[in-house]
């Protein structure tokens, strides 16, 4: 089954989207797809929750590279780990006590992830962000975490300082509901910069320096290793944790995620999307003196009730089972850069300021001659030539993330054949956008 060619349903979060039923069309090009149906219903969800959605972006079918905002790698739907899940289910979904799946899984991060000596699984990014915080603050006895301008950590409190604007540097909250004194242990640095994560030292005692090893949540940016290397060596130097979210980034940019890749090892890491293969599930670990701080082998509390739950462990497990398996990655790696290429090229045949790149299979492209390099920079892309790139390339059957900043992401059900078609698309909607 071609996979990347998906029943979901999309909704965007302005325009109304979705249905949860199939628009099986093709993608070709010229506009074939139609959202009327997906309008009735984003209507009706509108009245029923807010926004009409349950997380602030959501999807539709079409060759997808949202792929559930990263967790759908095997693809939609994969037949192993469907089978997989159908077992565990016939058995029960949760029962409150430790599982050997539990074992299976944790061991399988920690044999894969460097910095990973013991592991704590949660329900998703954001829980494990979030004894990510308490765990940097119990073991280091401090307070101030730096984070990065258009780093995305969760919805906790702490994290929720706006990147990008005046009030980021100050520590404010940015959205209503936060209160003050919650984001006031969040330092703000500018991603690549390492003067400005230099200057926050020389005036904090830090617990730990949190980033996206590789950024999907600004759109794609890539860290220079001199940035990576420069980070570890300050927060040693300073008696500070490192800390990689490698939410997104893990299992995605290698087996190993972009530690992995870069050669660079943090203290602690955050993991969650592919890591539950579709299901909710996050994580987070590090070397074992710091893991056994955490209840109940340490004092820091942290818990969850269907934190380990066996249908969740029984997703991870499959799918990395999948990943683990000869040519994934280069798989990954090929078709996504064959796609970055063919819409660049296509781009600047056009006449368009377009920039962009990937590694392994997470990507991203910004309207502006680039390279971005921050968040800052992120925002000098042409946002309304994107809403209208974004429009066209789905009304073409190319499902991309409706917004300039965030990441694209291949999977392995994606083939040749949907990356050509959606270079055609591209070759046509550049010539009308
Ligand atoms: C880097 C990163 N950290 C944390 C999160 C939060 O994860 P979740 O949405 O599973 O709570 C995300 C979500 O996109 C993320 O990209």
């Amino acid at each position: 089954m071609a996979l990347s060619q998906i029943l979901v349903a999309l909704a965007l979060s302005s325009a109304a989207a979705l249905t949860r039923s199939p628009m099986r069309m093709s993608a070709t090009a010229t506009p074939t797809h139609v959202t009327t149906k997906s309008d009735a219903i984003m209507a009706e969800a509108k009245t029923v929750m807010p926004g009409g959605v349950s997380s602030p972006v959501r999807a539709f079918k079409y060759v997808d590279y949202v792929g559930t905002w990263g967790p759908a790698i095997c693809g939609h739907a994969n037949d192993e780990v469907n089978e997989a899940l159908v077992e565990c289910l016939k058995k029960g979904t949760s029962f409150g006590a430790p599982s050997a799946n539990e074992n299976v899984l944790a061991k399988m991060v920690i044999d894969a992830v460097p910095s990973v000596e013991m592991v704590r699984f949660t329900n998703s990014g954001t829980e494990a962000c979030m004894g990510m915080l308490r765990l940097v603050r119990a073991y280091t006895g401090r307070e101030k975490v730096i984070k990065f301008e258009g780093c995305y950590h969760g919805h906790a409190d702490g994290f929720l300082v706006q990147a990008g604007s005046g009030v980021a540097t100050l520590g404010l909250p940015d959205s209503p509901g936060v209160p003050a004194g919650a984001t006031q242990g969040t330092l703000v640095a500018e991603y690549n910069n390492l003067e400005s994560v230099e200057a926050l030292f020389a005036d904090h005692e830090v617990a730990a320096v949190v980033l996206e090893p590789v950024v999907g949540n600004s759109g794609f940016i890539p860290p220079s290793k001199e940035f990576l290397e420069g980070i570890r060596a300050l927060t040693e130097k300073n008696g500070a944790l490192l800390v990689f979210d490698e939410v997104m980034t893990g299992f995605r940019i290698s087996y190993g995620g972009a530690q992995q890749h870069f050669g660079v090892t943090p203290d602690v890491t955050t993991m969650g999307k592919v890591i539950g293969g579709g299901l909710p599930v996050g994580a987070y670990g590090g070397k074992k003196e710091i893991m056994e701080m955490v209840a109940p082998a340490g004092p820091m509390y942290q818990a969850g009730t269907l934190s380990g739950n066996p249908l969740a462990m029984t997703a991870g497990i499959k799918t990395l089972e999948i990943l683990s398996r000869p040519g994934q990655y280069e798989k990954l790696a090929a078709l996504t850069e064959k796609l970055v290429e063919g819409v660049l090229a296509e781009g600047k045949a056009a006449g368009h300021a377009i920039c962009g790149g990937s590694i392994s299979g997470m990507f991203g492209f910004f309207f502006c001659d680039g390279p971005v390099a921050n968040f800052q920079e992120a925002t000098a892309s042409d946002t309304d030539k994107f809403a209208r790139w974004h429009r066209a390339m789905l009304e073409r059957g190319v499902y991309l993330a409706p917004s300039q900043y965030e990441a694209g992401f291949m999977s392995l059900a994606h083939t040749e054949e949907d990356v050509e078609k959606t270079i055609a698309a591209a070759k046509e909607v550049f010539a009308i956008i």
